[in-house]
């Protein structure tokens, strides 16, 4: 499989899985029955495997690792805090208020994530500031 074609895959799955995240967060807010739904709940982690997979076969590729390389320790830092804000984003925010603070936290954390990938900085957009 080539570099490209993977790279290709793995940001696609990128733009899955920002995109589920946000309907789920307008679902949240909408109190939508849609969040219960077994497809909704299984969909993004099967999605979420495939972006990893991708990106631990990119980083093999490139000879560059998480933990060795800053850029890379940044992004998997960035997606355990995507992950867990999103957690309390989508259920176990204890209020509508705190569940959206976390719904926008687990969004720039996504640009965040996004910033690291293009700049290849371990600062991403943080570096404009
Ligand atoms: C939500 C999490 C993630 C997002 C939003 C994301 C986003 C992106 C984007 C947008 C690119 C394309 C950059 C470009 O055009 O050059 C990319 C590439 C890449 N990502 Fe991720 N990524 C994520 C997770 C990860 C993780 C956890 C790793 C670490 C194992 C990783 C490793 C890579 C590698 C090695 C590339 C290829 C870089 C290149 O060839 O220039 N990604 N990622």
């Amino acid at each position: 499989m080539s570099y490209q074609f993977l790279k290709h895959l793995h940001m696609t799955f990128v733009v899955i899985s920002i995109t589920g995240f946000f309907l789920r967060g307008v679902w949240m807010l909408a109190d939508s029955p849609m969040l219960d739904r077994l497809w909704v709940r299984a969909v993004p982690h099967v999605n979420d495997t495939l972006l990893l997979l991708a990106a631990i076969f990119l980083a093999v590729r490139l000879r560059q690792y998480p933990f060795v390389d800053g850029w890379l320790t940044a992004k998997v830092l960035g997606l355990v805090a995507y992950i867990l804000l999103g957690m309390f984003a989508l259920r176990r925010g204890r209020s509508k208020a705190v569940r959206t603070a976390f719904w926008l936290a687990a969004m720039a954390t996504f640009g965040y994530i996004v910033s690291v990938a293009l700049t290849k900085d371990p600062r991403g957009f943080l570096a404009l500031l």
